[in-house]
């Protein structure tokens, strides 16, 4: 999977910097270090051995307890996001003039009292300003600009979610822990509606302006009437957008879980789409032979059960001068160099709670999301790409862009 809404890369790293993990070699023991502001540095282990009895740091242990607490923290705040993105608080907020919990509550017609204590959760963390006098709460313009639906595709309540949604796992999960094996889909509710409101923001928003010209001569392609596969489509929100879009091409959607498709089905019927056909199809050792001028996949390849397998049929299933785009998580293949990634610990947890799970429950690779930009090149080459270029979209700080090709 992947989320990332449509922010400027500076923006996020400033957002994330109280946050920052850089790695650094220079210590020869493991150790957190933090300061008041929370941030906090990951040494790497070197291999030399440690002789004597290790001293106990006490300015350490505490900066460390400090850090841990600042997480557990943030992590209530995230939970109480995804409630105020849920339950459409921050929507009635957005517009509305200081107000009194009542009002807010009577606004969003939800009960008062929960309200109020969601406040309270929102006012300590800064993200809801608190007049104690009269009573009122306001969510500045500056915060309603990323929690609200009329922000998107700004909108960072809608990656909030994530971690609730997959915190419902958390037993299944330890379970795996224990026995080894994986999970299947199923086991997530909610995962594919998450999924396509995060592609609405990462993917769809920025489609045509952004990702497709990537590729410089797609979009004229496209006009011009071609066949395109979107391969692990989920509820298929980009494929909808190209078909509307591009009427004379013809658009296939391919995946694994036929619920998540009976959403993109009834998308294209209630747009009138007659240029797209979604397709229930396991990927696993995909064969068609230059079928396709475009395939892409919206981080849909370090979950499958058989990426390589996958990506060597797209080579085979591409027409001459065709081209394979792939959105894939910008991770490194290698732990020590994921530490300034944006959003690093929230990355590998999705991959640990969902994305490696899956693909392990299908008896799979397990690739995992951080499986990295290096190990992404080298299996394009081995599947058969020849012209392989990564790109970078200022919108979208969790994701590299390959435009692959083969010659
Ligand atoms: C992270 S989701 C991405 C969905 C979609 N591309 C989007 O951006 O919203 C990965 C998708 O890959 C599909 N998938 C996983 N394993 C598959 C397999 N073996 N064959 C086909 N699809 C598979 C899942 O059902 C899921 O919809």
């Amino acid at each position: 999977m992947w989320l990332g809404p449509l922010l400027l890369r500076e923006r996020v790293h400033s957002a994330c910097r109280p946050m920052r993990i850089p790695f650094t070699s220079s210590i020869a023991s493991p150790s957190w270090r933090g300061d008041r502001t929370g941030s906090v540095t990951v040494s790497i282990e070197n291999n030399t051995t440690q002789s004597g009895a290790a001293s106990f740091d006490n300015a350490r242990s505490e900066a460390f307890a400090e850090r841990m607490m600042n997480s557990i923290n943030e992590a209530a705040v995230t939970l109480m996001t995804s409630v105020g993105h849920r339950t459409g608080l921050f929507d009635v907020m957005g517009p509305m003039k200081a107000a009194t919990s009542g009002a807010i509550a009577e606004a969003a017609s939800l009960d008062e009292r929960y309200v109020r204590e969601w406040l309270g959760a929102m006012v300590t963390a800064g993200i809801v300003s608190y007049n104690p006098f009269k009573k009122l709460y306001h969510l500045p313009a500056e915060h309603a600009a990323w929690l609200t639906r009329a922000a998107s595709p700004n909108n960072l309540a809608v990656s909030a979610q994530w971690v609730p949604m997959l915190s419902r796992s958390e037993d299944a999960i330890i379970e795996r822990f224990r026995r080894g094996g994986g999970t299947r889909y199923c086991e997530y509710a909610g995962f594919h509606g998450l999924m396509a409101e995060e592609s609405a923001q990462t993917v769809v928003a920025p489609l045509f302006e952004h990702i497709l010209p990537l590729a410089s001569e797609l979009p004229e392609r496209l006009e011009t009437g071609i066949d395109v596969l979107d391969a692990g489509c989920g509820s298929g929100r980009a494929l909808v957008a190209m078909a509307q879009r591009f009427p004379r091409s013809r658009f296939v959607g391919y995946d694994l879980n036929d619920d998540a498709l009976a959403v993109g089905r009834a998308a294209a019927a209630a747009a009138g789409l007659s240029n797209l056909r979604f397709d229930v199809r396991d990927m696993t050792a995909y064969d068609e032979i230059q079928r396709f001028d475009l395939i892409t996949t919206f981080d849909a390849v370090h979950d499958q059960k058989d990426p390589a397998g996958m990506l060597a049929g797209f080579a085979r299933a591409l027409k001459p001068e065709g081209v394979y785009l792939m959105q894939d998580i910008d991770g490194s293949s290698h732990l020590e160099r994921n530490g300034e990634r944006p959003l690093g610990s929230f990355l590998y947890t999705v991959s640990c709670m969902h994305c490696m799970a899956v693909s392990l429950g299908q008896g799979g690779a397990g690739l995992g999301a951080m499986w990295g930009v290096e190990l992404a090149e080298q299996m394009l080459r081995e599947a058969g790409f020849t012209d392989i270029v990564v790109h970078r979209l200022p919108h979208d700080p969790m994701n590299a862009y390959f435009i692959a090709r083969v010659s």
